[in-house]
């Protein structure tokens, strides 16, 4: 089970950002999966006065942007995790869509609340408009220079939307195919171990991806296991928790993609 989700997923990623762009018949049908398949219907039977997709989204991007400050590797690098970020995203998302709060890791993490909320915390991560959250990698704040062990940081009141990527990244941060790797575990592990994890992190930060209410309600492993219990209205919101359930329902999957 697990390589034909990832795979599908993965495509269902890919389908996803073509279809918002190009036309809605060219989504691929995937073997396995129901989501592209449904999108092509919806699409072919939506009528034409609600097709101008062109118009309605206009001014829009569903891609990060990134800032001319990082060089070509650098970009690279980012686009990358930019990438693994939606990956974990879609699937965490997919994955509550698929089993709601039947899922014992719905229950874990996020315990007696509703599906929605934190479902659309995930989608907003590969779905939301983008404009303006911006990566840049020149150090505007200079807290690159100054803070040791900073990978980077949110922008703060200084720009709210806006997140810098210190050198730390690149060099320290493990790429997501290597999950089944590194001695990693769940529990054991930070969630910012990884380049695609530690960003779904400073999104939550930006307020246009976090909206000023995805926050910091409880953090370590331990602590966000029991907000589930105490309080699964934050527990819905908390910016681990949806990092601790994305990488606990994704690992085995993505890391079977890079054939481990
Ligand atoms: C990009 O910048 C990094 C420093 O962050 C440097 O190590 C690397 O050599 C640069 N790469 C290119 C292609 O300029
Ligand atoms: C799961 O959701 C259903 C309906 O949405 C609800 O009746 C039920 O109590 C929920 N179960 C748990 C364990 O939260
Ligand atoms: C915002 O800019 C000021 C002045 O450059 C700086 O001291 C401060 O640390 C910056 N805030 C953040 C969150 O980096």
């Amino acid at each position: 089970m697990g390589p034909v989700l990832a795979t599908s997923s993965l495509l269902l990623l890919i389908s996803g950002l073509q279809w918002v762009s190009a036309a809605p018949a060219a989504a691929p049908l995937v073997s396995g999966s129901t989501s592209p398949v449904h999108e092509t219907s919806l699409a072919a039977y939506t009528p034409t006065w609600m097709t101008s997709l062109d118009q309605w989204a206009a001014g829009t991007t569903t891609d990060y942007p990134i800032h001319a400050s990082c060089n070509s590797s650098e970009n690279a690098l980012l686009r990358q995790a930019l990438l693994e970020a939606e990956v974990l995203a879609s699937h965490a998302r997919d994955h509550i869509l698929r089993y709601g709060n039947s899922s014992s890791y719905f229950l874990k993490y996020f315990g007696k609340s509703t599906t929605a909320e934190p479902a659309g915390w995930f989608d907003r991560i590969v779905n939301a408009d983008k404009t303006g959250v911006l990566f840049r990698c020149d150090d505007p704040d200079h807290n690159c220079a100054t803070q040791d062990s900073w990978a980077g940081h949110w922008r703060g009141s200084n720009a709210s939307d806006e997140t810098v990527i210190c050198e730390l990244s690149f060099t320290k941060k493990w790429p997501l195919g290597g999950m089944c790797g590194y001695g990693y575990s769940v529990a054991g592990s930070p969630t910012t171990a990884f380049f695609g994890s530690d960003l779904l992190h400073r999104l939550y930060h930006t307020d246009k991806i976090g909206e000023g209410v995805v926050g910091h309600y409880a953090d370590s492993y331990r602590s966000c296991l029991q907000l589930a219990i105490d309080n699964p209205n934050e527990a819905v919101r908390n910016s681990a928790t949806l990092r601790y359930f994305a990488l606990d329902v994704s690992p085995r999957k993505v890391g079977s993609v890079a054939g481990s």
